[in-house]
């Protein structure tokens, strides 16, 4: 198995320097005219229309990938075009539209939200404040067309303008070109101008670049492995080439906030969308989700989610990291770590640019591990300006498609019942247990957890990844359409990079040595010893070591007794027995790929993969996990 991940960690380091960025803009030159000008042409792709009246009103439209008002550009944009030297300024209408599956409907109490729809309702509270209480909310229709999908918007947007009589509409544009592209279109038809901006969501904009990435080259640089490190290589190159702008420095600058705080209307404006939605309902009606677990107080208590605790939560994390002359074994020991900012840069509080120069202007040689963490999020949203519709759910590998994992098991009532213990955190094997309940407490999971109980669901439990997928859509607080859907692909051999597959989730990992991981998530095993000597029961001779805590299962009796662990009832045998699974699961897989044409695999017996969904796109053999390939071409 290539533990990508793990490889990435230990093996690379780069060089990080903080960069006298002379080209790059800081906030107060950003304020000026002539630089938002310097912006347009370099970040947005709309022709730019004259300057328009400083006195106008407009609406900036706030959107879930980014809920944030600093490195903002569109903020920013409305702001300097709001600001006159000459009195009276212009106004600023602060908005956000909710989703909702009937506009004009309450959202249903019982039905509830995601964890992540608390976490953005808790934001938007904060931003509500933030701009002084001038934040409206409308709800909107919600549909999967993109036609009907961007019509909600734009008729909505379109009475917000009618009311207030403004014209301009300043957004931050989502990954979705082709939305992105629908909705410009929209917005013009009924006479609004979009003031929208690309890019914020990535420290590369890869709407436009996609095709022109050199994907043949690095795919081919590690054949073997994983196209992860060598796309990482890639795109720090290309930053260090063209270092991404200089965002606002961190904390809300009083310049800033006074600028909002003028320009922001007053609460009169309440009423200026058709289907009103207001925080405070919007947070109770969020708080519960279909089971009735109660999301809104302990998402909220795990997640700050104001722009400041974003900031505190990078701040401190850089705090944590090891300085320039830690030793080695400090350095080593955190190299595990998890810097908790997802949620923050899921929901674009923070930026990444803002995450990137953070960590350059760091003194801790672990900055650089975590710069490379940050491409991740770039290489999944390469990936899908090359597949857009992996975020609902068409797998990039569809020769796998048809296997039972995917669309028969799921129908069984063996899956049911295996799936539903998977999500109770009931599996019996204590890792996988202790992950589920903590994203069932927190909304999250490390990414060594998320590893294993994909794996889990996966290869030991026969699920689907489409199931794993939705589930994690309803319990991660930092759910993220693009990385969710890539992960769970992977997970299931039918992604771009299936590197993870055959992760461990019945041993303990490094990370664990004391075991508190898994007492603190599953307290039924808290007495259990890390470790004990068991005497060989067959040939009678010597002794070997059990993991009490992580095999609960091969534990002696007494061991378990002394401990009040009474498997099958204070806690459940493991429901799977996860190496013959795993067999199994393998075959069947292998089964499926000998049966395939010969034009589906290379000569080396990876699979060949169309870079793009259109039939024009190149085809290229992409690296194949070991456990699947067949006979000969199997490497030793
Ligand atoms: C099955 C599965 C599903 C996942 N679903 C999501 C999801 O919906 N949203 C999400 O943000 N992450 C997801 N991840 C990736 C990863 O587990 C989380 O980003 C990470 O655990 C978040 O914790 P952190 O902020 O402490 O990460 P750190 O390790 O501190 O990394 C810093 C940041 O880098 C980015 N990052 C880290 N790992 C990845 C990765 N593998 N791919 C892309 N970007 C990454 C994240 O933005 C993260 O916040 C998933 C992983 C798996 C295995
Ligand atoms: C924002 O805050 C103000 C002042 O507290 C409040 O009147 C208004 O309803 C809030 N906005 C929303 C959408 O709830
Ligand atoms: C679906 O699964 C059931 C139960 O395992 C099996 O009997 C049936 O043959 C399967 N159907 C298909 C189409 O694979």
């Amino acid at each position: 198995m290539s533990d990508a991940i793990q490889y990435e960690i230990s093996i690379h380091s780069i060089q990080c320097s903080i960069r006298n960025d002379n080209n790059g803009m800081n906030h107060h030159s950003l304020l000026s005219i002539l630089s938002l000008f310097l912006l347009l042409s370099s970040t947005c792709p709309l022709t730019l229309k004259t300057p328009s009246k400083a006195d106008a009103v407009r609406v900036v439209w706030f959107r879930d990938h980014a809920l944030r008002v600093r490195d903002n550009d569109a903020l920013d944009a409305a702001l300097t075009a709001s600001r006159s030297t000459n009195k009276p300024h212009g106004r600023i209408v602060p908005i956000y539209l909710w989703k909702s599956f009937d506009s004009l409907i309450p959202i249903d109490p019982v039905t509830g939200g995601t964890a992540s729809d608390v976490f953005v309702a808790n934001a938007l509270g904060h931003l509500n404040r933030t701009l002084n209480g001038g934040l409206s909310m409308g709800k909107v229709g919600t549909s999967d067309s993109h036609d009907m999908q961007t019509q909600f918007y734009a008729d909505e947007l379109a009475n917000i303008c009618s009311t207030t009589g403004a014209s301009e509409v300043y957004y931050m544009e989502s990954h979705d070109i082709e939305f992105e592209d629908a909705l410009r279109e929209n917005l013009k038809n009924i006479g609004l101008v979009p003031v929208s901006f690309r890019g914020g969501h990535c420290l590369l904009d890869y709407s436009s670049k996609a095709e022109k990435l050199p994907w043949k080259k690095i795919i081919e640089a590690h054949p073997f492995r994983s196209p992860l490190i060598p796309f990482v290589d890639y795109l720090l190159e290309q930053l260090e080439e063209n270092p991404p702008s200089q965002p606002n420095p961190l904390g809300l600058e009083e310049s800033i906030a006074s600028t909002i705080l003028s320009l922001v209307g007053d609460k009169k404006e309440q009423t200026l969308v058709s289907n009103p939605l207001a925080i405070r309902d919007l947070k109770d009606a969020v708080g519960y989700t279909k089971n009735r677990y109660c999301w809104g107080s302990s998402i909220t208590t795990a997640w700050p989610a104001s722009e400041e605790d974003a900031y505190s939560a990078l701040q401190s994390f850089l705090d944590s990291l090891p300085q320039e002359n830690a030793d080695e074994n400090q350095a080593l020991k955190r190299t595990h770590l998890a810097s908790r900012l997802s949620p923050y840069l899921a929901r674009g509080l923070l930026s990444p640019k803002q995450v990137y120069h953070a960590l350059l202007s760091s003194k801790s040689k672990e900055s650089a591990s975590f710069v490379r963490r940050i491409c991740w999020r770039d290489y999944t949203y390469a990936v899908v300006s090359l597949f857009p519709d992996v975020v609902s759910g068409r797998p990039i590998r569809e020769g796998y498609s048809k296997t039972k994992h995917e669309t028969n098991d799921s129908e069984t009532e063996q899956n049911k019942h295996l799936f539903q213990l998977w999500k109770d955190g009931n599996t019996g094997f204590p890792l996988v247990d202790a992950g589920m309940r903590q994203l069932a407490s927190e909304g999250w999971m490390p990414q060594k957890v998320r590893l294993s109980v994909s794996t889990c669901l996966v290869e030991g439990l026969g699920g689907s990844w489409k199931q794993g997928m939705d589930h994690f859509a309803e319990y991660l607080v930092d759910y993220d359409p693009a990385i969710n859907a890539n992960m769970w692909m992977n997970a299931g051999c039918v992604g771009f990079d299936p590197y993870y597959v055959g992760t461990d989730y019945k041993r303990r990992p490094y990370w664990d040595k004391k075991g508190e991981y898994v007492r603190k998530w599953c307290p039924e095993l808290q007495n259990l010893p890390d470790a004990c000597e068991v005497a060989e029961a067959q040939r009678g001779i010597g002794t070997f070591r059990v993991d009490c805590l992580y095999e609960p299962w091969s534990a002696p009796e007494d061991v378990l007794q002394t401990a009040g662990v009474l498997l099958g009832d204070t806690y459940p045998h493991r429901c799977c027995d996860e190496r013959s699974e795993r067999k199994r699961f393998f075959q069947d897989l292998r089964k499926l790929r000998s049966a395939w044409a010969s034009s589906k695999t290379d000569e080396r017996g990876r699979d060949v993969v169309r870079l793009g969904r259109q039939q024009g796109c190149e085809s290229i053999g992409m690296f194949t996990p070991k456990a699947l390939l067949l006979g000969k071409s199997k490497r030793s």
